[in-house]
């Protein structure tokens, strides 16, 4: 079997349509979606996506305010700033950037953003929520995640999901959003006895661990969906270089029936989804307007 391609690029162009359709309406009801970004020090990965944030934000007409500050930035600092934001009436999204330099105390900073703000999904009261099967704001890969593997499956209840990486941002979100979906859900991580084993039993896998192509395709359930969220850059010989997922693509898609590539997969999800989250923060903070949240998992619908 050769698998199904999952063009999260396709699928992100459709959610950024729809975000500019109900931003535009939004603000033809006097309110402007506004999302604060802040970026401290000058790692080149986080510039490069923080770039790319500020730029697709623009283009489907939501506000963006940049905060752009040295590596020398202390945390007292970062709370009275991100104290400032969740004040502005016309911030209604607040996102800073991780990795914070070392010398900073993330938990504490990302613990003062107004949870209504949150628009990465990573307040305790929001992953909290999300633990609890309570409306919330989920966090953008994750969500971008799910909404690929829809793509490839319309009804999840039942199936087995193996869940690779047991981050904050990706896998603790990723699993109970797949339980929510009544998955049957494991969580694989660095100390996990046999995972070739494991991932022969799961239906769906979703793989965040951040080496590249860690998960061999001879590991995988015939016809699986598998969802690569790594990004590595490797060696491509000639001096050159090129990205590659946690996935081994080659002998994954001969053996999966579904699955994302790298690059053109689960990447261009994320930042659609952050604009979902901000538009959502957004129309919540306007009150009845006549303009609904937009959901992201059926955004045909309401
Ligand atoms: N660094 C890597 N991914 C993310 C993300 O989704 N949000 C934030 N704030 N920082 C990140």
């Amino acid at each position: 079997m050769t698998a199904t391609i999952i063009d999260g690029r396709a699928v992100a162009e459709r959610l950024r349509k729809h975000v500019s359709e109900r931003t535009a309406e939004l603000a033809r009801r006097g309110t402007i979606p506004g999302l604060a970004v802040v970026l401290v020090g000058d790692d080149a990965a986080s510039q490069v996506y923080v770039a790319s944030k500020t730029k697709q934000a623009a283009a489907v007409g939501i506000q963006h305010f940049d905060f752009r500050l040295p590596t020398t930035t202390t945390t007292e600092a970062l709370i009275e700033l991100v104290r400032d934001l969740n004040a502005r009436r016309d911030v209604h999204g607040i996102l800073v950037q991780l990795p914070l330099p070392k010398h900073v105390d993330a938990d504490t900073v990302l613990a003062a953003i107004d949870p209504a703000k949150d628009v990465d999904g990573f307040h305790a009261v929001n992953a909290g929520k999300l633990v609890l099967g309570q409306e919330t704001t989920v966090p953008c890969t994750p969500l971008g995640c799910l909404i690929l593997i829809r793509e490839a499956r319309s009804n999840l209840a039942g199936l087995r999901a193996l869940v690779i990486g047991r981050s904050n941002i990706v896998g603790k979100p990723m699993a109970h959003l797949l339980l929510q979906h009544d998955c049957t859900v494991t969580i694989a991580h660095s100390r996990t006895r046999d995972l070739p084993a494991i991932c022969g039993e799961a239906d769906i896998v979703v793989a965040a661990i951040g080496r590249p192509r860690a998960i061999a395709g001879e590991w995988l359930k015939h016809g699986a969906t598998v969802i690569d969220v790594g990004i590595n850059r490797v060696d491509a010989g000639g001096g050159k270089t090129k990205l590659v997922g946690d996935v081994d693509f080659e002998t994954a898609a001969a053996r999966a029936g579904a699955i994302t590539p790298v690059p053109g997969g689960v990447g261009p999800m994320t930042i659609a989804c952050l604009l979902v989250n901000t538009l959502n923060a957004a129309v919540r903070a306007a009150g009845s307007t006549g303009v609904a949240t937009l959901n992201a998992l059926r955004p045909e619908e309401g």
